[in-house]
């Protein structure tokens, strides 16, 4: 298994420019099975993620070409496409499961494979089969397997139970060519949500109200062509942001929105760092004068405090000074890298969906495994501060949503390096 040897860094100190969003360009690339005409889609972020779902929409029939050094897609879904989605694509990420609105829409049936858990919950797909439904389409769960089907979809009012991102973003993809007017309601308002509209009405769909509790989506027959940048990736962002301050250091992100960072600029000022706005980006700056402090904290869905972003806030509150209760409230079981960071030195304590943390001085490097994304990322940025050296195995998360994380870091002054997988030979 590739991982990481990171070795007690000095304050992270520097400019880092962030990578389009994960999570805005896997459900784009899922809308493009919608339009008949050339998508380009642009700022397309190099991860094993992305990779997957250019593989998945090749197995469908997708036209799809890739240059990793402008960072652009093209795409074109005018041949014909399988209304089915690789099992092996498909339990390798959630997010696959975004073909299914799509599909079904296009091609009036779909065959999909149920996603199962992951690490961090049990993340059903009841509310995204619900809205489906609602639109018409007669779908039926067998053998591990959804199956969905409709001539062709009609529009209708659908209340969401929680305001879940992929639901939002399956029923809206799904809506956008059915026969009428869909109104969703209590759906979700993330900066994702809103890039993928802008994507969707950009090639001829009629989406109104994105970013707001109550969507309303009028049908069109096809939609065409679009030409579109992603949304930089505020939780690679976020990550950055929090290094300043794990590090002590002085780092300014740019290619950013500001304004999606919101939550996070609240925790790291109540944290009492400094974090300003700048012509290029967001500065963060440990000031000597003043320690970091303990600050509690509670994910929710957007604009609260983002539970991608619960793990790397984490390792910098097991430095802060005092207490502070993190309550995570999206995801039922996502303290996973709360036992490596206790192997760290960590003193976290878990009482039902809280973890109670007492600050600590120092952390101590020691053979850690990053148990999923952004567990993986939370434990490089302790990985810096702790004395002596981490080894950090199953950097493979990491790989799913970071571009070039260990190459960035290492140009702010971060001791990080990469070991590849040693493949054994076979000598007979
Ligand atoms: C997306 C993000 C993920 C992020 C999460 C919450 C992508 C590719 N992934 O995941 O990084 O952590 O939003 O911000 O964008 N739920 C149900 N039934 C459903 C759907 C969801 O009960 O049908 C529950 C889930 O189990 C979870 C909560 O709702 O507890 C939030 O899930 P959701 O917003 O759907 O997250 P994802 O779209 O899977």
């Amino acid at each position: 298994m590739s991982r990481f040897i990171i070795k007690s860094s000095p304050p992270l100190k520097g400019s880092v420019k962030i990578s389009g969003s994960k999570n805005a360009v896997l459900p784009i690339l899922a809308a493009s099975l919608l339009t008949e005409g050339k998508c380009v889609i642009r700022d397309v972020p190099r991860q094993s993620d992305v990779d997957t779902m250019r593989m998945l929409l090749e197995s469908i029939g997708v036209n799809l070409s890739w240059d990793e050094n402008t960072g652009v897609i093209n795409t074109l879904a005018s041949g014909s496409l399988r209304a089915a989605a690789e099992y092996e694509l498909v339990s390798k990420m959630r997010a696959s499961f975004l073909v299914m609105g799509p599909l079904l829409a296009r091609l009036g049936e779909v065959n999909v494979p149920l996603p199962g858990g992951c690490a961090i919950g049990a993340r059903p797909v009841d509310l995204h089969l619900k809205g489906l439904s609602a639109l018409g389409a007669e779908v039926i769960q067998e053998h591990g397997n959804v199956r969905a089907r409709a001539k062709r979809l009609k529009g209708a009012r659908v209340y969401l139970d929680f305001p879940s991102v992929g639901a939002t973003e399956n029923i809206m993809m799904a809506a956008v060519l059915a026969d009428g007017v869909t109104i969703l309601e209590n759906c979700a308002v993330e900066p994702e949500i809103v890039d993928l509209a802008n994507f969707l009405n950009s090639a001829g769909a009629e989406i109104r109200g994105a970013g707001t509790g109550t969507v309303k989506i009028t049908g069109v027959k096809t939609l065409t062509e679009a030409d579109h940048s992603i949304i930089p990736d505020r939780i690679e962002a976020g990550t950055f942001m929090v290094a300043a301050g794990v590090t002590k250091g002085d780092i300014t992100v740019t290619n950013v929105v500001s304004d999606h960072l919101k939550p996070l600029i609240a925790k790291l000022k109540e944290a009492n760092l400094n974090v300003i706005e700048t012509d290029s980006g967001l500065r963060v700056y440990y000031d000597e004068s003043k320690s970091m402090v303990a600050s509690d904290v509670k994910t929710l869905p957007y604009p609260g405090f983002p539970t991608d972003m619960q793990a790397q806030f984490m390792s910098l509150l097991i430095l802060a000074k005092g207490t502070s209760i993190v309550t995570e409230t999206v995801f039922e079981n996502r303290f996973m890298h709360v036992g490596e960071f206790k192997r760290m030195g960590a003193d976290i304590k878990i009482e039902s969906r809280s973890a109670i943390i007492e600050g600590v001085k120092r952390l101590t490097g020691t053979q850690v495994k990053a148990t999923d994304l952004r567990a993986g990322a939370a434990l490089v940025l302790a990985a810096l501060t702790a004395s002596g050296t981490t080894e950090l195995s199953d950097i493979y998360h990491i790989d799913r949503g970071y571009c070039n994380l260990a190459d960035k870091l290492s140009s702010l002054g971060a001791k990080i390096t990469r070991e590849e997988e040693k493949l054994e030979k076979n000598t007979k």
